[in-house]
């Protein structure tokens, strides 16, 4: 018997992540080759916009996709996230050639405290979010403020493309295939300051640290290329990354959802204390996911240089939390 479809609400659904992640949820690429899902597609009221994803709509009709058990249009977050199961929030605006995240602060904060409420009010009570949109940690945050009547831990922020970027640095370095790598993690923001770690990763059992061995090569040149690839990209592209971005949105909601199998991923989740990162903060940390559930990895050695850098992370974090206090 075929299971029951389950609600997917993606916000931003015309924009170019949309674009790029629609077609790939409808066809079982994120929550596998078996899950009907009914897409709840949110975008801005504006007549242009509405029409733009009126288009992307046809196309998805055009797949005939046989797990695309339902399609709607909405505007209004407060009906778009009715008893939604996963909801991927993107809708925001994308950072420009010399704009920093932090520059988006508070465009964003009303547009998250908004769709905060409405999941709060309307979505399945173990509604399962990953926010995407810049700045994506600070924004989870203000959404997973903005819903008291949900559990906190449902809401995530993306890392994950940070963790993929660190991977694939890795994979060219040693020469060795990127399925290979396991215990890589990215600590903190997903901007600049992240702090991507390969102290416990591993390729075929042997250690990557050891593999590379060139702690030069670490800090400066892995540290400052995955930190910058976004910034990399929308100065190659004139636009901000969006298939791989997709791309890493789809691996960070189907391994929460389908589990990892023991391996690590990174996702930025609200802190219960771990590693001395105080509660409720939005931080990339290791996690394994099972059953639905992600999981920190605990009990890792920090040491000095990561303390630092992790502390780096953290205080912009925190500026960007304090900056939107009032607003919550
Ligand atoms: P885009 O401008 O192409 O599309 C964004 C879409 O969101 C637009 O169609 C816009 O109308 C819509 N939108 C804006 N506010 C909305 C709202 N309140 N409700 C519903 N829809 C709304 O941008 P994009 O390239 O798709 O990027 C989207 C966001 O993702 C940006 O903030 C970008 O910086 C971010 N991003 C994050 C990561 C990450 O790793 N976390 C990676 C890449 C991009
Ligand atoms: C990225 O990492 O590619 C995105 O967050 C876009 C950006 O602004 O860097």
């Amino acid at each position: 018997m075929s299971k029951k479809p389950v609600r997917v609400a993606v916000t931003g659904a015309a924009g170019q992540i949309g674009y790029a992640l629609l077609f790939r949820i409808a066809s079982g690429e994120m929550l596998g080759k078996d899950q009907p899902v009914i897409l709840q597609l949110l975008e801005i009221p504006d007549e242009k916009a509405q029409k733009a994803l009126k288009g992307v709509m046809m196309e998805l009709e055009d797949c005939a996709f046989p797990l695309l058990a339902g399609m709607e249009a909405h505007s209004d977050p407060m009906t778009g996230f009715k008893d939604t199961d996963y909801a991927l929030l993107v809708g925001a605006r994308p950072r420009g050639p010399g704009m920093e995240r932090k520059d988006l602060l508070s465009a964003n904060a009303q547009i998250f405290t908004a769709q905060g409420k409405a999941l709060n009010a309307v979505a399945s009570r173990n509604v399962k979010v990953l926010v995407v949109g810049n700045p994506a940690n600070t924004n989870a945050y203000i959404a997973m403020k903005s819903a008291p009547d949900l559990p906190a831990k449902n809401f995530t922020a993306m890392l994950r493309l940070d963790h993929n970027r660190a991977a694939s640095q890795i994979a060219a370095k040693t020469g060795k295939p990127v399925s290979s790598i396991e215990k890589l993690c990215v600590w903190g923001n997903h901007s600049p300051t992240m702090y991507a770690d390969y102290r416990f990763a591993t390729i075929d059992g042997q250690s990557v640290k050891e593999l590379i061995n060139d702690e030069d090569w670490n800090r400066n040149v892995f540290l400052p290329t995955v930190g910058k690839r976004g910034a990399a990209i929308i100065e190659a592209r004139g636009l901000s990354s969006a298939a791989s971005a997709a791309n890493a949105a789809i691996d960070h909601m189907r391994d929460w959802a389908l589990g990892t199998n023991g391996k690590w991923v990174t996702m930025g989740v609200p802190s219960n204390g771990e590693y001395g990162i105080p509660q409720e903060t939005m931080f990339g940390f290791p996690v394994t996911c099972e059953g639905g559930e992600y999981k920190i990895v605990e009990g890792l050695p920090i040491d000095e240089f990561s303390q630092e850098r992790i502390n780096i992370t953290l205080k912009e974090l925190q500026e960007e939390q304090d900056g939107v206090k009032h607003l919550l």
